[in-house]
Order: C-alpha cells, then sequence, then structure tokens
C-alpha cells in the first residue's frame, strides 16, 4: 500500500483510540509518524509497535510544542502532515461546569490546535506538499446542553481550521488544513459518558448511542484512520478548508 508514501506526520494524543488507529494507518500505507501523548509510556509502546518514535508532550505547553515540533523534525527528517488530535471529553451545562473545568477543555481541545499549527507551519513549509488535520467534533457543529465546554472549544477548532487554510493558501504554500467531525467512536474517551449516563458496560453505552444515530451503530476508530489517510494523502489536493463529517448520519436529521 502506497497512498501516504512520502508523507511523514506528526500525531498528538497517540498513546490512545483515535491518534493510535490513524497512525496505524499511516505506517500501513506507507508513511512514517512521530507520535506524541501525555502518557509517554502508552506512546511509546505504541510507537514501538510501528517501528517509530515518541515523546511526552503536554499539548497546552508552548514550550512542548516547540519541542515536539523540533524532535518530530530530527526524527523524521522534516515532516509534511500534522495531525492534531489530542483532545479531553467534558460533560456540564453552563450552569453546572465550573470555569476551571471550562478553561481546561479550551486549553486541551482548541488552545493545543492553535500552537500546533502556529509551530508546525515553520517545519511544514520546506517539505510541502503539506496537510494539517484538525480533529473537532460533531459536537463542533451541533450543541448540546451538557457539552458547553467541548461545544466551545471544537466549534473553535472547526473556524480557526478554515482560518489556517485560508492562510496557507494565499501565501501559497501548498499545505492544506481540514478539521474532521466525529460522531461517538469506540475509544476510551466515552468510558466519561458511562459515568455521566449512570450506565455500566461499554456494550450498553454502545448500544444506547446507536439508538440516536441514523446508521444505528457507532463508529470504529478505523473510520476515522481512513478519511485522514485521505486528507493527509495528494488524494485530497483540491481540498483544503473543509468540514469532514463522520457522524453515522447525525447531523442529516
Ligand atoms: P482517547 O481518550 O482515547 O485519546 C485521547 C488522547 O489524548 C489520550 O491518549 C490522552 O492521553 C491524550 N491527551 C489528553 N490530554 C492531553 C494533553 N494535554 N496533551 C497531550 N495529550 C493529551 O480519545 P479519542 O477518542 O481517541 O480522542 C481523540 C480526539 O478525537 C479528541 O480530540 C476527541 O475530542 C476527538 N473525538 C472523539 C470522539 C469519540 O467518540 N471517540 C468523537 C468526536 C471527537
Amino acid at each position: 500500500m502506497s497512498r501516504m508514501t512520502g508523507k511523514r506526520a506528526l500525531i498528538t494524543g497517540a498513546a490512545s483510540g483515535l491518534g493510535f488507529a490513524i497512525a496505524q494507518k499511516f505506517v500501513d500505507e506507507g508513511g512514517e509518524v512521530f507520535l506524541t501523548d501525555l502518557n509517554e509510556d502508552g506512546a511509546r509502546a505504541n510507537a514501538e509497535t510501528l517501528g517509530a518514535k515518541a515523546m511526552k508532550h503536554d499539548v497546552t505547553s508552548e514550550e512542548d510544542w516547540k519541542a515536539a515540533i523540533k524532535r518530530a523534525d530530527e526524527a523524521l527528517g522534516g515532516f509534511n502532515v500534522l495531525v492534531n488530535n489530542a483532545g479531553i471529553g467534558a460533560f456540564g451545562s453552563v450552569e453546572d461546569d465550573s470555569f476551571e473545568s471550562y478553561k481546561k477543555v479550551v486549553a486541551v481541545d482548541l488552545d493545543s490546535v492553535f500552537l500546533g499549527c502556529k509551530y508546525a507551519l515553520g517545519v511544514m513549509k520546506g517539505h510541502a506538499p503539506g496537510s494539517i488535520i484538525n480533529i473537532s467534533s460533531i459536537a463542533g457543529l451541533l450543541g448540546q446542553a451538557e457539552l458547553a465546554s467541548y461545544n466551545a472549544a471544537k466549534a473553535g477548532v472547526w473556524l480557526l481550521t478554515k482560518s489556517v487554510a485560508l492562510h496557507c493558501a494565499k501565501r501559497r504554500y501548498d499545505i492544506r488544513a481540514n478539521s474532521v467531525h466525529p460522531a461517538f467512536i469506540k475509544t476510551p474517551i466515552l468510558d466519561g459518558m458511562k459515568e455521566a449516563l449512570g450506565i455500566e458496560t461499554d456494550e450498553e453505552l454502545h448500544k444506547n448511542l446507536a439508538r440516536g444515530i441514523p446508521l444505528k451503530c457507532i463508529g470504529e476508530p478505523d473510520d476515522v484512520a481512513y478519511a485522514c489517510v485521505y486528507l493527509a494523502s495528494d488524494e485530497s489536493k483540491f481540498v483544503t478548508g473543509t468540514e469532514l463529517k463522520i457522524d453515522g448520519g447525525l447531523s442529516a436529521w
């Protein structure tokens, strides 16, 4: 498989769920990856299975971003794909959520994407054509009473991505930027929903969530990973500033 030949990617949040699935698909398709995560052991273990390198990286830290970009640049000999994937979930209405929790969600889910785009472009410009993939959420496009901070952060990622796409186009960098908007995908991030909904098993949670999806199932990590291969590769060379929904029809109701 060679859809990702010549593509070298820095992927955040790669110790778990979607980040690891995206990394696996990139490598399966002939790409090279550098993994980062707050969970250093998890990122290193995943990198080992892919023959790749990894490092500890808190995506809310400007200094960590500078270090991660330097290390990825050295490890990969420059990179041309950035996947801003690291993120956290949060439940709470605007009345129930604390300001502290709101600020944390915005820092991890939105500020991180600003920092990643800001600093990665310096390296990516020298290795174009390039692609930035920002993992937002269907909750970045549709509001929900109990997702005040998550809605705010993920909606920010949606329009920030368009601004980055237009900036890169205006400067003729040959770097594209797009956002991805999954609905429920089977990863550990859903554990928080079990608690919030008072559900005990994964199976019960998945069934419960599937009821609200037109396709009557929830997603697998590979559903998102395949989309990222498309957006990272030159197959999508005319696609920038767009939003790709991977939601089983949820937003088509
Ligand atoms: P996950 O919980 O399996 O993985 C998230 C990863 O981000 C973890 O490895 C965690 O250690 C890392 N992380 C958290 N805070 C960090 C920080 N400050 N610095 C660096 N790494 C940090 O969750 P999943 O599902 O793989 O999430 C990936 C992205 O997909 C997130 O942005 C999430 O909001 C988004 N998403 C997930 C959906 C789902 O249903 N699984 C649906 C829509 C969006």
